[in-house]
């Protein structure tokens, strides 16, 4: 029922559509804008109408009696400019600035119109084009000192980052510092001034990265401090085991900023002696490496040879770290064992079976014959005393 009536609303509404021709309107219009050099910028327009409307772009520079307009186009200003629109049931069209520069700062104007003579230079359309418009302000980059650049001392156990911004574009809300791209907790404050400072209590795996201040100000602006330090590295497991003739792989995992560039594995001996390992050795040895990942191949595993402790080695720009594999080599046979004692098993319970099968055979024959063996005596016992009973009863 409801169902039906919403087909035949829709329907009229289809037709009235259809029928009734409409004057282009904006459902979305451009939104101003403030951003930085080299961001970019995204404004939108969407237009109704019947027929669908043509959407154009203009940029308008300077002030009102010496302003110049010009129309942008897909690919205008050395590609910087992009407009993406579609014309399904409505128009929608929108206006991509890449890289941006100062001299992008104006009024960016979104224009419709469907009458029929829009674009005709001679007879002047009936309906004039409807006009919507944003601003866009491009900012200077943002100066902000950053004390210190970058964290890069192995020795230094913590340190205080901080920023300190001197050309605010408008008045500073407060600001939040972020690790890896991600804001810090309790690391923020909706008030504060141009200077801010951010403590790292201990400088490791843990807390390196890449860290930013970020000033809450129209735009937002920030700096980042790069915090280096030693590498994290571990094993994935700290023992692994495969058989003769198989292959191992053994894996070690990196943490921290900036991850190793170089990875290394070395075989231990016994006198602590490390025997390098050279990716590709005689088919033996296979590494490969992902700046957080290492793994060490050890194929056509030897008992003797390959068994023992590995170690890998992570090494970025301030040290090395490393961890040791322990890889246990059992005998192709040490598989087989189990099902092994299983054969062993049925073997020797078939051997007893037939052993006493054989055996009892000429028992039973002698059962006959000889009343003087073992079992028979004490069944004779038995019968003997089964006639005893039997006896007593009797009586
Ligand atoms: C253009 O916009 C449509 C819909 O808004 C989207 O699906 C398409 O990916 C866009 N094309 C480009 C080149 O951005
Ligand atoms: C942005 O433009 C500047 C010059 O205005 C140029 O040096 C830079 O390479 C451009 N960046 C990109 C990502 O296109
Ligand atoms: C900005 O415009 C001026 C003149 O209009 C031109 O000389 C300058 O090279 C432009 N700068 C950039 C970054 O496009
Ligand atoms: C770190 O400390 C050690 C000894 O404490 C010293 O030999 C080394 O030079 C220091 N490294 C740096 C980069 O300061
Ligand atoms: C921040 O920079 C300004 C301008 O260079 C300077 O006057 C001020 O002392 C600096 N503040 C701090 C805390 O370093
Ligand atoms: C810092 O600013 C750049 C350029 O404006 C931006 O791409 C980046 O996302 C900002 N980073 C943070 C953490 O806000
Ligand atoms: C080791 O050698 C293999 C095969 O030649 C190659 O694919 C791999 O990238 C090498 N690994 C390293 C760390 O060079
Ligand atoms: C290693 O880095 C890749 C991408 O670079 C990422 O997808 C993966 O999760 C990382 N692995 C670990 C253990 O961090």
């Amino acid at each position: 029922m409801r169902r039906k009536l919403f087909g035949v609303i829709f329907a009229v509404c289809i037709g009235w559509f259809q029928a009734e021709a409409l004057t282009a309107g904006f459902i979305k219009s451009p939104l101003s804008q403030m951003k930085i050099i080299e961001d970019s910028a995204e404004l939108d327009c969407e237009v109704i109408g019947n027929p669908i409307p043509e959407v154009q772009w203009w940029f308008i520079e300077g002030e009102e009696p010496d302003e110049t307009l010009t129309q942008l186009f897909d690919g205008a200003r050395e590609d910087h400019v992009h407009i993406n629109a579609t014309y399904i049931n409505h128009a929608t069209s929108t206006l991509t600035l890449t890289n941006l520069t100062l001299n992008d700062t104006g009024i960016y104007e979104c224009r419709a119109s469907n009458d029929p003579d829009r674009n005709d230079l001679r007879n002047p359309p009936k309906v004039k084009w409807i006009r919507s418009q944003a601003n866009v302000i491009v900012f200077e980059h943002a100066a902000i000192t950053t004390k210190p650049e970058v964290v890069n001392d192995q020795n230094q156990t913590s340190a205080i980052l901080s920023c300190n911004l001197t050309n605010p574009s408008s008045p500073i809300k407060g600001f939040y510092w972020t690790l890896n791209g991600k804001p810090i907790d309790k690391a923020g404050s909706s008030d504060g001034g141009p200077y801010i400072e951010y403590e790292i209590k201990k400088v490791d795996y843990h807390s390196s990265g890449i860290y930013a201040c970020v000033f809450k100000t129209e735009p937002e602006v920030n700096a980042t401090i790069e915090v280096k330090a030693l590498p994290h590295v571990g094993a994935y497991k700290h023992s692994e085991n495969a058989n003769e003739k198989d292959k191992a792989v053994l894996t070690c995992i990196s943490h921290g900023y900036p991850l190793p560039t170089d990875w290394r594995w070395y075989m231990l001996h016994d006198n602590e002696d490390k025997m390098p390992i050279v990716n590709g050795t005689d088919d033996k040895y296979e590494i490969k490496n992902t700046p957080n990942k290492t793994m060490l191949y050890v194929k056509d595993l030897d008992m003797n040879k390959d068994m023992g402790f590995y170690e890998c080695q992570g090494t970025n720009e301030i040290g090395s770290a490393s961890d040791t594999i322990q890889l246990r080599v059992r005998s192709q046979l040490a598989a087989l064992w189990p099902f092994l004692g299983i054969v062993a098993e049925v073997i020797i319970l078939i051997t007893i079976i037939f052993i006493y099968e054989k055996r009892r055979k000429p028992d039973e024959i002698n059962d006959d014959d000889d009343s003087g063996s073992a079992p028979l005596k004490s069944n004779s016992a038995i019968n003997h005393k089964d006639k005893n009973v039997r006896q007593r009863n009797s009586n």
